[in-house]
This record gives C-alpha cells, structure tokens and sequence, in this order.
C-alpha cells in the first residue's frame, strides 16, 4: 500500500509534509524524509536514556521537537510518574497533526507541556531565573546540522551551546540524535565547556551501528557511568 498524503505545511522556507499508511505516520521535510513511525528505536532509545541519564530522581527535560511524539512516549514509559517533561516544537502543524492523528497510542495520559516555538529560545527563557533543566534532548534535525530549518544552525554553534549549557543544572546533560559523526562539532561541545561521549544505537539484528546519540555532561561523568550506559568516551 502507498503512502497517503494528508496535509502539508510551511516552516520558514520550507514545506512539511504529512503521510499516512496502514495506521503508521510519515513526516517529510521538502520531500526528506524527516521521521517515519516505522522505524522509531533510536527515538526510543533517546527518551529511554533521557530516563535513565537524568541524575536526579524527579528530573526537568526539555525534548525538542515532538516530530511524532516516540521520544516524548517513550521518556514516559521509563520515567514512570517522576518528573516533568517540556516538548518545544517549532511546527504549529506538527502540534496539530499529533493532537488529531499521531499521538502514539503508548503515551497514555501522562502529563506534559508542548510549547510552540525554537527550543533554544525555550531552553534560554528557562535559564533567565538560573539552570533549568536536568536533561536538554535534541531531535530536531538528522544530526548537529540543520535540516528542518535554517536557523538551526544556531543551535549547534558555539553561542548555541553556550546557552544550552547555561539552561542546564550544573550537573545536567546535553543529548543530541545523529545519523552521522561530526567530530566538529564534538570539539564546539568540549570548547562551550561539555564532557562529551556517543553511544552506538543499533537496530534489532545488525551488526552496525544504525543513528548514534551525543551524550554531553556539563559536568565530568561520573565514575563507572559511561560503562554502565554504554557510552564511549570522546
Ligand atoms: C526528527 S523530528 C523529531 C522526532 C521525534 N523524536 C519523534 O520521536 O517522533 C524533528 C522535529 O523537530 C521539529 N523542529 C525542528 N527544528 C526545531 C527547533 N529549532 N525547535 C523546536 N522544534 C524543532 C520539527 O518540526 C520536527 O517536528
């Protein structure tokens, strides 16, 4: 069966496309494929870690963007009833087509805010009355270069960083979802004063790794964490 176009939208200079097959949820950038609900592990494994990484037990996360809400789901799942949990998307579409079609049924009803809007002006206004969160997650390119919209590139310069960094509590992570290695950018975390490290997501039985996600601590890991979590050091 193909793929049902159901609505398009613009975001800046670019088009969002929306498409639908057998129950399963597609969202294109200018005809790039930008998240498909058929393959959805390494977004599970990033809001999973988000969980798991926090290192306080009633943890604040910002997630940007929603996209088709599997991290935001799967965040739930392991943070259980802890927390709370800030999505900044940028798309007013992408918020409306979750409210009336892709909201992953596995959400359930655990609260949350979705805030309209660049996650690096939310991260920053969180920051105005001192660090904000535990954890900051970023999925909202294919990895630390911007794709879904030009002004992306900021967030992965070094003032992006910065603020960031400035956002987060003196001991909270920086998570950023990548298809590829960029070890310039690797070394733009190390310089706005991050710890960094990878961890090698993989797809059920392949033996290379699929996506990878950077794991920046805005303090030194701890002892043992990196072996417990997987995550290799950069
Ligand atoms: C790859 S999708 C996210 C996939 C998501 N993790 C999931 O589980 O479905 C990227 C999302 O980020 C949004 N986005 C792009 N740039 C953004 C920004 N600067 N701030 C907030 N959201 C942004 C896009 O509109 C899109 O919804």
């Amino acid at each position: 069966m193909a793929w049902v176009h159901m609505d398009s939208a613009a975001l800046g200079d670019s088009v969002l496309d929306l498409y639908e097959r057998d129950g399963v949820y597609m969202i294109r950038v200018d005809g790039w494929e930008l998240m498909n609900g058929e393959y959805h592990e390494s977004e599970d494994r990033l809001g999973e870690l988000a969980a798991q990484l926090a290192r306080r037990p009633d943890p604040d996360i910002l997630v940007g963007g929603l996209g088709l809400g599997f991290t935001l789901a799967s965040l739930h799942r392991h943070l259980g009833a802890a927390g709370r949990v800030t999505v900044a998307e940028l798309s007013e579409a992408v918020i409306r087509w979750f409210d009336r079609h892709t909201k992953p049924r596995t959400l359930g009803d655990h609260p949350f805010r979705i805030r309209q809007g660049d996650v690096l002006a939310v991260a920053a206004e969180g920051s105005a009355e001192g660090p904000a969160f535990d954890v900051i997650l970023l999925d909202v390119d294919n990895g630390p270069e911007p794709l879904s919209a030009a002004g992306n590139a900021a967030l992965y310069g070094a003032d992006g960083l910065g603020t960031l960094r400035q956002a987060l509590k003196a001991d909270g992570i920086l998570m950023v979802w990548s298809a590829f290695e960029d070890p310039e950018f690797v070394g733009r975390a190390r310089s706005a004063g991050f710890s960094p490290a990878s961890l090698p997501v993989f797809r059920p039985g392949r033996a290379e790794p699929f996506h990878l996600v950077y794991v920046l601590s805005a303090s030194p890991f701890r002892p043992g964490e990196l072996d417990r979590f997987g995550l290799q050091p950069l």
